[in-house]
C-alpha cells in the first residue's frame, strides 16, 4: 500500500479536474467581467405603429404595453425613445383607407409620412426606419399586387418602390422592406438613387419566415390576409440554406443590413447568417414573442424582465447586432 491511500494528506479527496469553471461564477462583479455577450441599448429598435389623426393612442389587447399612436404621439414617444438612449424606432403605418392595390401607402401626406416628418422635425438625432409593404394598405391584405388570387411579383415591386420612395421623401433615415417580393432590394436602391436619395439605407427583412408568430401584430396592423395565407412569399420554416441564399441576394441588391425574422425560432439562422456574412444582421423579435411573455407574466407564471432580458441576450449571443423590440423602452429605463 502507498503512503497516500493509508494516509491521505488534506484534500486529497478532492476530485483531480482539469479546470473548475464555477471559480469564474462566484460573484456578480466576476460575472460581469468574463460575459462574453454584454447587451445594451445601442443595439435596440423600438417598434411603432402609427395611426391616422391626431392626439390619438389606442392600446393595442394583444400587445400589452403596446399602442397604436397619431403622428404627434409618436413624435413625442420617439423624443422619450431617444432621450433614454435608444438609437432607432421603426415605423408600421395604419391607412386612411383600403383598396386593392394599397395606394394610401405612397401618400405623402400618410400618416407613416407625417410621423416621419414630425420625428424627424423634433428630434433629428433619433435613426427612423420604416416598414415598407402594402399588407396593412390592402383591402386583401396581401403584401403585394394581385392578379386573381395570385400575387403579381413585379407589379408589387414597383408599387413597393414607390411606397419606399415616399418614406424616404418624407425624411426616413432607412428603409425596411417587408414583403418578400423577388427582387425588390434592387429595386428600391435603384429607385432611391433615381430620385436623389443616395444617402437613405435598406434595411431588408432578408430571411422572414411565415411564421405564426406574427398573430398579435396583425390584431394590430388590422393585416391578417382577406384568404390563404403568405406561403408565397414569406419563407418555409424548414429552410435554412434558403435563408442564406435569399441575404446573399438582398446584400447583391444593395441591402446595407439584413434581418432575420422571428428571432426566438430562428437563432440558427442567425447563427449561420453571422458566420457567412459580414454586413450589420438584424433580428426582429417579433409580437408573438413578446406576447407570450406578456401572458404568462400576467398569470404570475414567469418574470417578465428576467425572461425578455434572457431572450434578447440569446439574440444578441446568437449574433444579431441590432434587435428590433417592443421592450426596447422598457430594457433602457432598467425594468
Ligand atoms: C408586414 C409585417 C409583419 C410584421 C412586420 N412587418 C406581419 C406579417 O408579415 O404578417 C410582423 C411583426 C411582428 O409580429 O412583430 N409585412
Amino acid at each position: 500500500m502507498s503512503k497516500l491511500e493509508t494516509d491521505p494528506l488534506p484534500g486529497a479527496d478532492r476530485l483531480d479536474l482539469p479546470d473548475r469553471p464555477r471559480r469564474l461564477r462566484r460573484l456578480d462583479s466576476l460575472r460581469r467581467l468574463v460575459a462574453e455577450t454584454r447587451l445594451t441599448v445601442d443595439s435596440l429598435v423600438y417598434p411603432m405603429f402609427i395611426e391616422p389623426g391626431s392626439d390619438l393612442e389606442r392600446p393595442i389587447e394583444a400587445m400589452p404595453g403596446q399602442s397604436l399612436l397619431s403622428p404627434d404621439r409618436a413624435a413625442s414617444l420617439a423624443a422619450e425613445a431617444a432621450a433614454l438612449g435608444v438609437p432607432a424606432v421603426i415605423l408600421f403605418g395604419r391607412p386612411r383607407f383600403k383598396d386593392e392595390t394599397g395606394s394610401d401607402a405612397h401618400s405623402s401626406d400618410g400618416a407613416v409620412q407625417e410621423a416621419i416628418r414630425r420625428i424627424k422635425d423634433t428630434t433629428p438625432e433619433l435613426t427612423v426606419i420604416t416598414d415598407v409593404c402594402l399588407c396593412a394598405y390592402t383591402t386583401h391584405g396581401h403584401c403585394g399586387i394581385l392578379d386573381g388570387e395570385q400575387i403579381d411579383n413585379d407589379r408589387s415591386v414597383a408599387a413597393i418602390a414607390e411606397v419606399a420612395l415616399s418614406h424616404a421623401a418624407a425624411g426616413a433615415d432607412l428603409i425596411a422592406p417587408s414583403d418578400m417580393m423577388d427582387g425588390r432590394v434592387g429595386a428600391i436602391r435603384q429607385t432611391l438613387d433615381d430620385s436623389g436619395h443616395p444617402d437613405t439605407a435598406i434595411m431588408a427583412y432578408s430571411a422572414k419566415y411565415a411564421s405564426a408568430f406574427y398573430g398579435p401584430f396583425r390584431e394590430a396592423a388590422d393585416s391578417t390576409p382577406a384568404f390563404g395565407d403568405r406561403r408565397s412569399y414569406q419563407m418555409d420554416p424548414p429552410n435554412a440554406r434558403e435563408a442564406l441564399h435569399e441575404i446573399e441576394l438582398d446584400i447583391l441588391e444593395g441591402a446595407d443590413i439584413v434581418m432575420v425574422k422571428p428571432a426566438l425560432a430562428y437563432l440558427d439562422i442567425l447563427a449561420a447568417a453571422r458566420q457567412r456574412f459580414d454586413i450589420p444582421l438584424a433580428a426582429y423579435n417579433v409580437s408573438g414573442e413578446y406576447s407570450m411573455v406578456k401572458a404568462a407574466a400576467e398569470r404570475g407564471w414567469i418574470d417578465e424582465q428576467r425572461v425578455a432580458t434572457e431572450i434578447l441576450t440569446a439574440i444578441s449571443r446568437a449574433g444579431a447586432s441590432i434587435i428590433i423590440t417592443y421592450w426596447a423602452l422598457d430594457f433602457a429605463r432598467g425594468h
